[in-house]
């Protein structure tokens, strides 16, 4: 794919991304009216998460029918009329923080990146409820509402603040002793229940790292590319096949990267 094309699909982006924003914030206000399914232990799903992906969906099919898309409520799209996702990918996750969205707490988003040719290339975090677009582009920086943004210049743990992530799928130990650690060492941390905005606010420099053992590929794409557009240090997480299988996530300001890595135990 040329540079060209990678802008063209940048600028769609941002437009789908808000489209399926207004969506999203529609169902936010009245749900009330949604059911709830539940997918597993405090792992929940209604209708604004499908018809969110659906939008998105549908209208990356209408604008790059060749690409391939990944998401986290239909899978792969490979045979349902979208191109070979082992090309070129869009990777969505319509609503992230659905625990959050569905009691009405104000932390949620929708995440969008492209991988192309196994790197990552786009990354559009959006927050409808603070009308916040997070975006970024491999080479061409992370920008907040077209602002560019840095990560903290916080090196020092007794200044930092890290966001951590927990889902029920993984073993408690591990996220109980990040907590312990980070506390022992004079570190903050906050839990807001959206890994991709608590990953574009290390990006923004609202936090100074984020770490979760476990985050699926629509979880963490988004978050990442802008995190590393924003100057930021962090784990390959494509490595091993992370974009099927999912990875353990580290992002942080470049002096705080061995600080958390030691505490977490991360190699
Ligand atoms: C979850 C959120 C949560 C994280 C979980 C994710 P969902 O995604 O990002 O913060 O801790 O690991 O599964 O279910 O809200 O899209
Ligand atoms: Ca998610
Ligand atoms: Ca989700």
């Amino acid at each position: 794919m040329s540079g060209d094309g990678i802008e063209r699909r940048w600028k769609l982006a941002e437009d789908i991304i808000r489209e399926a924003g207004r969506l999203a914030r529609a169902f936010f206000d009245n749900r009330a009216s949604l059911s709830i399914e539940q997918k597993g232990l405090q792992d929940f799903v209604s209708r604004a998460d499908k018809e969110t992906e659906a939008l998105i969906v549908s209208r990356l099919g209408r604008d790059c029918p060749q690409d391939g898309i990944l998401g986290e409520e239909g899978g792969r799209y490979d045979d349902k009329g979208h191109g070979d996702a082992g090309h070129s990918v869009w990777v969505i996750d319509p609503i992230d923080g659905t625990a959050n969205f569905l009691r009405g707490l104000p932390f949620w988003c929708i995440s969008l990146a492209l991988v192309h040719e196994g790197r990552l290339e786009l990354g559009l975090i959006y927050d409808p409820v603070r009308d916040e677009l997070f975006s970024g582009r491999r080479g061409h920086g992370a920008f907040l509402n077209g602002q560019p943004i840095r990560v903290s210049g916080v090196n020092e743990p007794a200044r930092a603040c890290i966001g951590l992530g927990y889902g029920h799928r993984m073993r408690q130990q591990p996220h109980v002793e990040a907590i312990d650690g980070l506390l022992r060492q004079g570190c903050e941390y906050r839990r807001f229940g959206s890994g991709a905005l608590g990953i574009a606010y290390v990006a923004a420099g609202r936090l100074d790292g984020f770490f979760e053992t476990h985050l699926n590929s629509w979880d963490a794409l988004g978050g990442l590319l802008l995190v590393a557009e924003a100057g930021g240090e962090l784990n390959d997480f494509l490595a091993n096949d992370g974009l099927m299988r999912g990875n353990a996530v580290l992002a942080t300001t470049p002096g705080l990267y061995g600080f958390v890595a030691g505490i977490v135990g991360f190699e």
